[in-house]
């Protein structure tokens, strides 16, 4: 099968994201890649699988390859990580001319964008995201960042990558669990904007979920065109682009809450999904069967759509106020008028958000 490329035109920088079966194609970006001094930043689970296939793929361009390798987890998308990352950096003289890969999900793709964002005052990275979520949403679009202890992705830097190379035979090694956990970020595009897709989706749910893999390329084409069409609108998230943080300001709170320890980052998402209809009922901007429906797409590919009673509503309230959506102390949640029809709502007052949280419990 042919790769297909979306080609993401910035007005600063344009670069493409080729996505086909194989194993660590560069072809189309050899131009790239000839005579680099490159550094491969991946963790201890996705180097075992494919750090050495991914180093020998790039012996053809006489690169030079180093690699650091770090632990594994939400829990260390922080600033030990990224200074780790600098320090290897500095260690093996990086510089302006170099290039940094990531080989791994979307943890290692944010934090390897941040560590090329910081180094220098910014080096040429390129993603090769290995998680479905990072090939569907993680990996375009140049939010870089890493977690503080007080949030998720409170600190970061928009840094656009030369080129995503999205190889999908990678998934074929990514654990059942994470697989269904990009398909919740597959699904927000359909909710947010593209309710033609959400059906696209349930027609060909038993090819995704058996992992066909040419079917697999077209949804993450699909997905990476959805977000290309926001991300170009609006880079920075001065307006637009907060659509794509559809239940993410839930998620973000209960990640945190939970120590990114209960829940992968699709599955918190899946969740804040739910929330953000439910809240768009309790407002009366949307139809009282919205929530039902939204749940009923989520749970045709397994995913959680309820939070348990244990988890304490006021307290991820409270975790919500460092959202980076606040503006003046007032939340701004992205809410939704029906399935395929998202929009930004400010002043968002707390004592709906709790209510909505507690009624999304069980
Ligand atoms: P992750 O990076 O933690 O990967 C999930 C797990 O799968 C990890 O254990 C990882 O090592 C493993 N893994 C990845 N690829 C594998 C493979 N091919 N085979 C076997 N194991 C594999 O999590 P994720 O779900 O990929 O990404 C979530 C992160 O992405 C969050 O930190 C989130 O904030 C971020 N994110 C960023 C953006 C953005 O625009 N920058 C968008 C969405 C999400
Ligand atoms: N994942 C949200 C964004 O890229 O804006």
């Amino acid at each position: 099968m042919n790769t297909q490329i979306v080609n993401i035109n910035l007005s600063h920088c344009n670069y493409g994201i080729f996505i086909n079966e194989k194993l660590f194609d560069f072809s189309a970006v050899a131009h790239l890649l000839n005579n680099r001094k490159i550094a491969i930043i991946s963790n201890e689970t996705v180097a075992p699988l494919y750090l050495e296939p991914l180093t020998q793929s790039l012996q053809e361009y006489n690169a030079t390859v180093q690699s650091l390798i770090l632990k594994d987890g939400e829990q260390y998308k922080n600033q030990t990580s990224w200074n780790l990352i600098l320090d290897f950096l500095a260690d093996n003289n990086f510089n302006r001319s170099d290039l940094l890969i990531s080989l791994g999900g979307g943890v290692i793709c944010d934090m390897t964008g941040f560590a090329a964002a910081s180094w220098m005052r910014g080096i040429d990275f390129i993603q090769v995201p290995t998680s479905l979520l990072a090939q569907v949403d993680a990996s375009v679009g140049g939010k870089t960042g890493i977690n503080h202890s007080k949030g998720k992705n409170l600190i970061g830097a928009f840094h656009q990558p030369l080129a995503v190379i999205i190889n999908a035979s990678t998934l074929k090694t990514l654990p059942e669990r994470e697989f269904k956990s990009g398909l919740g970020e597959t699904l927000k595009y359909g909710f947010i904007n593209q309710p033609r897709f959400k059906q696209w989706l349930q027609e060909h749910s038993k090819a995704i979920v058996g992992l066909n893999l040419p079917l697999i390329c077209q949804l993450i084409a699909k997905c990476c065109k959805y977000k290309k069409e926001i991300v170009q609108q609006d880079e920075k998230e001065s307006g637009i682009r907060a659509l794509l943080n559809l239940g993410h300001t839930f998620a973000h709170a209960i990640e945190t809450y939970t120590h990114y320890k209960e829940y992968t980052h699709g599955e918190a998402v899946a969740i804040g999904m739910v929330m953000a209809a439910q809240l768009s009922v309790n407002l009366g901007v949307a139809n009282d069967n919205l929530r039902k429906e939204l749940e009923k797409h989520l749970q045709d590919f397994n995913l959680l759509t309820k939070l348990p009673k244990t988890i304490n509503a006021t307290k991820l309230v409270e975790l919500m106020r460092l959202d980076k959506k606040v503006v003046n102390s007032s939340h701004r949640l992205i809410l939704l008028k029906s399935i395929g029809n998202a929009f930004i709502q400010n002043n968002v007052c707390e004592k709906d958000i709790l209510q909505t949280i507690l009624s999304c419990q069980h």
